[in-house]
């Protein structure tokens, strides 16, 4: 069975500062994970030649993929973190205070809730059709780096999880998720590279 590694990018500066959305570079802890997931990716996958790492098309996760050596990179605009439309940048405590039924709207059915401008869950689990569907012909190794609310949705599709638990998976940072699957089912691993 081939592996599926998944992983939020490091920590961005907006991670630091509870922005959410962006397109922010990483924190030095964000970079430090680079590095440590480099490493862990290149031993993992060595002998895996024909094994790729997947990105969104933000700045944080190409920064993420970078360091690793040695294996093809996509970015996929699929892979985006769910679109906050006019709430990007601003933190939840602003979100509350400045748009407090949004707020509301979005604590009573996260799932549903769509961003003014932007996505809901259900909108992102839709646009994430191709992405699974080409994460299941692959015969080789692919880590996919992403984004918490695309990974709780990729996540939630391989382990086979009810649509109404996905906005509230944990899925944390620097740490990455391992999914084998093999005739028997679904295995996970997860490998915890920072504290
Ligand atoms: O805070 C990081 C982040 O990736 C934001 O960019 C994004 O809006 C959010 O997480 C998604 O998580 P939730 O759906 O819990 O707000």
């Amino acid at each position: 069975p081939r592996p599926i590694l998944l992983t939020r990018h490091g920590e961005s500066r907006d991670n630091v500062r509870g922005r959410i959305g962006g397109d922010s570079f990483l924190s030095e802890a964000g970079e430090l994970y680079s590095k440590k997931l480099a490493n862990f990716v290149e031993k993992r996958l060595k002998a895996e030649r024909a094994a790729s790492i997947w990105t969104s098309t933000l700045q944080r996760t190409i920064l993420t993929a970078s360091p690793i050596a040695g294996f093809p990179k996509i970015q996929w605009r699929a892979l985006d973190e769910i679109n906050a439309g006019v709430c990007d940048g601003m933190t939840y405590e602003e979100i509350k205070k400045n748009m407090p039924e949004e707020y509301e709207s979005r604590k009573k059915d996260k799932l549903r809730y769509r961003y003014p401008r932007g996505e809901s869950y259900l909108d992102v689990i839709q646009r994430l059709e191709p992405v699974i569907i080409e994460l299941e012909r692959q015969r080789a190794p692919v880590v996919v780096i992403s984004h918490q609310a695309v990974l709780r949705a990729l996540y939630s599709y391989f382990a086979d999880r009810p649509l109404k638990e996905i906005p509230h998976i944990e899925v944390p940072l620097h740490t990455i998720i391992e999914i084998q699957m093999g005739v028997t089912g679904v295995q996970e691993k997860r490998y915890k590279l920072m504290d």
